[in-house]
């Protein structure tokens, strides 16, 4: 049985990462591939309940950072590692990088009490490859305000903290550069299928 593969889609709201992120699905499961798709913070029943009270509830930002790891939990034990171990593809819309963008770099988390968190949650285990859909500020904003009417707690945050989250993404695009591609989120979609497709028949 081949191995199979952990792929993490990550950018700040509004970079289009959720469109890709359904079409490399689509594409994967074309060639034939066993694919699961899921997402974070999600992805199982408990899962899916902790998104929805991250979601929506004011809380303190450890609080924020321990629920997202707590669904994570989860979501690896009941969901990613027997997919993994059965060989087939996980496809995650959000995993970790997620949390050192938005705890971290948005809201000022010490990045000490996350490396803690992922070490504790994760162990050794990262995705082989993350794609991190990289546009400006302004770019998301304009599309997020087009797309939806009901913004949730993280989509109403304003420029600076959503600049902070980009900063940090671009962080760890830079010192993570074998796990992570850095995709320019401003091309046209299907710009951006060729190119998710040619990175997918390297690794
Ligand atoms: P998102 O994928 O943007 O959902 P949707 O496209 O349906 O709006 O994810 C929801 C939010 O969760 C997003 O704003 C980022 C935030 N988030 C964190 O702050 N930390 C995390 O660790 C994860 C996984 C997500």
């Amino acid at each position: 049985m081949s191995r199979g593969r952990f792929i993490s889609f990550e950018g700040i709201d509004g970079a289009g990462k959720s469109t890709q992120h359904k079409w490399l699905v689509e594409h994967l499961k074309s060639q034939g591939r066993q694919v699961v798709a899921t997402r974070e913070p999600g992805g199982t029943p408990l899962g899916e309940k902790l998104r929805a009270l991250l979601l929506a509830e004011p809380m303190h930002l450890e609080t924020e950072a321990l629920l997202m790891f707590a669904a994570r939990r989860e979501h690896l034990a009941a969901v990613i590692e027997p997919a993994l171990a059965r060989g087939d593809w996980v496809v995650c819309d959000r995993f970790v990088d997620a949390s050192f963008a938005y705890q971290g770099g948005g809201r000022g988390l010490d990045w000490g009490k996350l490396k803690t968190l992922a070490d504790w949650v994760l162990g050794s285990l990262r995705p082989d490859l993350t794609f991190i859909f990289d546009v400006p500020v302004a770019v998301a904003q304009k599309r997020l305000h087009a797309a939806t009417d009901k913004p949730d707690r993280f989509e109403q945050e304003h420029a600076e903290f959503f600049e902070r989250v980009r900063g940090a993404y671009l962080r760890i695009a830079h010192a993570e550069a074998r796990r992570v591609r850095l995709i320019d989120a401003t091309k046209h979609p299907d710009e951006i299928n060729k190119e998710l497709e040619k990175i997918i028949a390297t690794i």
